[in-house]
């Protein structure tokens, strides 16, 4: 079964190497790998094993499919999305050399007011492109932001983990509904700006 530590070093659907554990979460469970024809590294996001029901597998697929709804520099892009042999989902997504904001902070205590800005400022551009897509992503915060530091450059965010996202334009299993009417757009508004002000 996948999504322990002994899975380092083996391989999934043929294609990808696991390489290290990155870290075990909540829910899921991400590992730095190696695409082997690419001999590319990736993150792969797994659900652990001792979490495995039909909710949380419908939570990841929402996720892989809002991701895959998004294409934006300040986003995590998506490269794939599979079941292991045993029927357990996995989605693959570039890697971020880099660390989360909640590790730079703990590692740097208070950051300075231009990075502040500038980490911001990308975040807001993110989440614009997101709702413009009909996504929310209702669990912003520091460790669901990845901070790529560039020698003599500005950090790059990339936004994570989608996982109680929320597709304006599907219903609850998935499927593709029409867009709000426009006399409706208002109460959307409301909610995004509720949303976005709860994850800040
Ligand atoms: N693409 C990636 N590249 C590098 N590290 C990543 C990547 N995606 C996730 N990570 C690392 O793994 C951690 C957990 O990822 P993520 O937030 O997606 O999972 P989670 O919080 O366990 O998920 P969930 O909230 O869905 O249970 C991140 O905080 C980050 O340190
Ligand atoms: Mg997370």
């Amino acid at each position: 079964m996948l999504g322990k530590a002994d899975e380092v070093g083996s391989k999934l659907a043929d294609q990808y190497e696991f390489l290290s554990i990155v870290e075990t979460g909540g829910m899921g469970v991400v590992y730095k790998a190696r695409h082997l024809a690419l001999n590319q590294i990736v993150a792969i996001k797994m659900i652990q094993t001792g979490q495995i029901d039909e909710k949380h597998i419908e939570r990841f697929r929402r996720e892989a499919k809002a991701l895959a709804e998004l294409d934006h520099f300040n986003i995590i892009q998506v490269k794939d999305f599979g079941l292991t042999e045993t029927g357990l989902p996995y989605m693959v997504l570039d890697f971020v050399e880099g660390m989360s904001l909640s590790e730079l902070i703990k590692q740097q205590g208070v950051l300075k007011f231009e990075t502040v800005i500038n980490i911001f400022a990308q975040c807001a551009d993110a989440l614009s492109h997101a709702h413009e897509h009909g996504v929310l992503h209702r669990d912003l915060k520091p460790s669901n932001i990845m901070i790529k530091e560039i020698p003599g450059q500005k950090p790059i965010v990339k936004i994570i983990d989608f996982g109680i996202a929320k597709l304006l334009n599907s219903d609850s299993d998935g499927a593709l509904t029409p867009l709000p009417s426009l006399h409706s757009l208002p109460r959307c508004f409301r909610n995004l700006n509720r949303s976005t002000a709860y994850t800040w």
